[in-house]
């Protein structure tokens, strides 16, 4: 077993607590397996689902502005990036880097090794001089080990409001191992999704075609998959809410009936009680001063805010005091 598993339960472990609390809760972290990662992509294409358009839209319109700083530093850095996904967008910047003939290393890190996979044959086709070091590990167990440490400076990115899939304190416990993963003076860039029309934001999550439905579900699916499970999928509802106060958008999946389910694997069994929920996500939205606020706790300091045109998404310029 690899060290990556140092900081969380396997999947069994993690399933058999989340379903055995009240209220029931499974970790969002396991949607992504290769069915998940697919239903992902889908939903980036989404019309609803405006995350990814706007970071991307910021990065193309405002690369050179974001990228000058570490630039200025004039010398070898590392490239840093917390759950890499697709690297779609951050393809934006590794070819402005290399266009400025830039001298650093790329270190995608992600949970699911499959899209690692995909990650740098696809980097590797675009970018063949680029030098890709991939690492498999979640965002605590990463910034803990710091592997890519080799005493250059780091622009360390953090995008896609992958920040937003935890509360407020958890977010601040990431912040405190941002802390130790970065050294002072080294950059952070962190991609977070603003407060807006709690409508806009609500309809990302509920898209009229299913596929976030189906997201949520292939929990479910991955339980009966890997843990031997009899979820009867057509008996869980995916409600979706928002809370325009703490800006928590919250997935859950709602048992329709009562029911209980087994799980071979774990040799257990689950009583769900008619209309009971698992809470499945959060997608936590932020305003501007409250991101800054998220600085100031973390021991970092802004240099500059970059937002798209109709102020949806926030890329954060951050610099570790
Ligand atoms: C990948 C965590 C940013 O919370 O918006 C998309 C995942 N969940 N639709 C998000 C997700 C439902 C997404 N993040």
């Amino acid at each position: 077993m690899s060290s990556k598993n140092l900081d969380f339960g396997t999947f069994a472990q993690d399933v058999m607590i989340g379903l055995s609390s009240n209220p029931k809760t499974l970790p969002s972290k396991y949607f992504y397996d290769t069915k998940g990662d697919k239903l992902f992509q889908k939903i980036m294409e989404l019309p609803d689902y405006y995350l990814t358009r706007k970071e991307f839209e910021i990065f193309e319109k405002q690369f050179e502005d974001i990228l000058q700083p570490i630039l200025n530093l004039s010398q070898s850095f590392n490239l840093v990036e917390l759950g890499a996904g697709d690297g779609l967008k951050t393809k934006i910047l590794l070819s402005h880097l290399i266009n400025k003939k830039a001298d650093f290393e790329y270190f995608p890190i992600d949970f699911s090794g499959s899209v690692l996979d995909e990650l740098k044959d696809s980097i590797s086709s675009v970018f063949p001089e680029l030098k890709v070091t991939c690492i498999e590990d979640t965002y605590r167990g990463s910034l803990l080990r710091r592997s890519w440490d080799n005493g250059k400076p780091c622009l360390i990115l953090f995008l896609g409001s992958n920040l937003g899939n935890f509360s407020l304190e958890e977010a601040l416990d990431i912040l405190d191992h941002l802390k130790i993963g970065a050294s002072h003076g080294d950059f952070v860039l962190l991609g977070i999704d603003l407060k807006k029309n709690p409508q806009t934001i609500l309809n990302a999550y509920n898209d009229p075609k299913g596929i976030t439905r189906n997201f949520n579900l292939n929990l479910l699916e991955r339980i009966n998959r890997e843990l031997n499970g009899d979820f009867d999928l057509d008996t869980f509802m995916h409600w979706p809410s928002y809370d325009p106060l703490s800006g928590e958008c919250r997935s859950h999946l709602i048992s329709m009936k009562e029911q209980t389910v087994n799980l071979k694997v774990l040799d257990q069994s689950f009583h769900f009680e008619a209309f009971e929920p698992i809470f499945t996500e959060i997608s936590k939205k932020y305003s501007l001063s409250e991101i800054e606020q998220l600085a100031q706790k973390g021991g970092f300091k802004t240099i500059e805010n970059f937002t798209d045109d109709a102020n949806y998404f926030a890329d954060v310029l951050w610099r570790r005091i």
